[in-house]
């Protein structure tokens, strides 16, 4: 069996269809000619928009001229509330500098400081699994707990069972719930006259998980001025002053910074270690694979890492196949010319993970899950060329580095204790919101892995 993939729609469709698709899931409202085309145009009569698939223009987007195709803001008005000025949805100056206070905190080297939180987050993971071994478990659950317990240990030092990231954690399920986090209105652009609202719930929520984080930052800001501070990543971007204007992050920034990292730091990385873990009880040999591989992880320093190299390669082929972000929305901000055609002012470009690492005249194999494809010519020129997981260019995602060490840590410790298998009949249909979820879960039988 290959890998669940959602049905496309078909070739031609009525704008009223075509909006009622995008509501129910952004994927399934593609037609399958993107998976083989190089660029595509949807035009409406209040927006133009291109899909880009050719390699060459995607770098162009992304990383050669990114100034020209800046963060569309209709994209970021539904998580505005949440998010307010955060590095997620900044264009130019501001976005310049709050890139140079965060970045050092993500250097190669953190990594390797903030490491033991990761593991100690997956055995409290593993510790609290054992209560549920012989159930049918929903995995998404399950990352997402892990994945939020990463970041608050990273972050600020404190477990998920800590009351305030507990309630932040439980708050956000709350937001989600109220205001599916990518605000179709914002994806299928309505012209800008017409007013967004935010229903009361939502920017409740949002007040409260925004007050719950202005705790956890004042309370650092006091730390850091009596010099008790503990040294993890909130301490760092606090303490990181920019080497351009020599300013730092006040409190407020520091509460936008903090949304961002918890929201695209925990929602992704739940996603795809969810996705990782369903492709391995669909591909049990290469389940045995990664557990055997985790017999290494007796030894407990970050050199580990580089001995996870199956659990490694099952992550990032689970990366192309499920995207966590499965498209990226830039705006023209003047015209251009794309393969022979008139790109107006304003047009949106849309960026396609989903489509890319899929795409049919680029991937051998592109729908199956093969995690060797790596070590392969066309893997290492796709990977190169068109593989795009965290986007690419400045904009890169700022977590890259650490959610390859979190993702395949994770795998390897949760299989390297427990077996996962499939529920015949309950394969998950793949959907887009913020990011690539099951449309009912991911349902898994837990067992005890007791043969390795
Ligand atoms: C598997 C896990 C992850 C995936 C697939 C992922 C993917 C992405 C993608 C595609 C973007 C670009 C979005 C856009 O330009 O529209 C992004 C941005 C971002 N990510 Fe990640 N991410 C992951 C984990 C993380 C983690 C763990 C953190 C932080 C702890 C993080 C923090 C951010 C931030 C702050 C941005 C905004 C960067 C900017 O706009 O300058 N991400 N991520």
């Amino acid at each position: 069996m290959t890998p669940p993939k959602p049905e496309a729609r078909p070739d031609k469709v009525s704008l009223r269809s075509y909006v009622r698709l995008f509501r129910k899931d952004i994927l399934s409202a593609q037609p399958a000619r993107l998976y083989r085309a190089w660029m595509a145009e949807f035009r409406t009569p209040f927006f133009r928009s291109f899909l880009l698939n050719q390699p060459d223009l995607v770098d162009m987007v992304l990383k050669k001229r990114p100034d020209d195709f800046p963060k569309s803001a209709r994209i970021s008005e539904g998580l505005r509330p949440l998010l307010g000025n955060s590095v997620f949805l900044t264009n130019g100056e501001v976005w310049k500098r709050q890139r140079r206070i965060i970045d050092p905190a993500f250097e190669g080297g953190r990594l390797r400081e903030v490491f033991p939180a990761m593991r100690a987050a997956g055995d409290a993971a593993v510790a609290r699994l054992r209560a549920q071994v012989g159930e049918v478990v929903e995995i998404e659950e399950v990352t997402s707990h892990v994945a939020a317990d990463v970041i608050f240990r990273t972050l600020f030092s404190i477990p998920i069972e800590h009351d305030i990231a507990a309630q932040v954690f439980s708050r956000f399920r709350a937001y989600q719930r109220a205001q599916p986090i990518l605000n179709l209105a914002a994806f299928v652009p309505l012209p800008r006259w017409v007013p967004r609202f935010h229903s009361r719930e939502t920017r409740r929520n949002a007040a409260r998980i925004r007050a719950l984080i202005g705790q956890l930052t004042a309370e650092r800001m006091a730390m850091i001025s009596a010099g008790t501070a503990p040294d993890d990543l909130a301490t760092k971007i606090m303490t990181t002053a920019d080497p351009v204007t020599g300013e730092r992050f006040d409190t407020d920034e520091m509460v936008d910074q903090v949304a961002i990292f918890f929201l695209a730091g925990h929602e992704t990385s739940a996603s795809a270690l969810a996705w990782a873990l369903y492709l391995m009880a669909l591909y049990p040999d290469w389940q045995d694979r990664v557990a055997r591989e985790a017999a290494a992880l007796e030894d407990d320093g970050f050199s580990v890492m580089s001995r996870l190299k199956v659990s490694r390669d099952v992550f990032r082929e689970t990366l192309r196949l499920y995207p966590p972000v499965p498209m990226m929305v830039r705006e023209a901000i003047c015209s251009e010319r794309f393969r022979d055609r008139d790109v107006p002012k304003g047009a949106q470009m849309v960026l396609s993970p989903w489509h890319l690492h899929r795409h049919e005249r680029l991937w051998d194999n592109p729908d199956g899950f093969d995690p060797e494809r790596w070590q392969t010519e066309n893997g290492k020129t796709c990977q190169r060329e068109a593989y795009i997981p965290f986007s690419a260019g400045p904009r890169v995602c700022t977590g890259a580095g650490f959610a390859m060490v979190e993702g395949p840590l994770l795998l390897s410790m949760i299989l390297r204790a427990y077996r996962v298998e499939r529920m015949e009949g309950r394969d998950p249909v793949p959907v887009a919101h913020l990011t690539v979820r099951a449309r009912d879960g991911i349902w898994l039988r837990l067992r005890p892995r007791e043969d390795v």
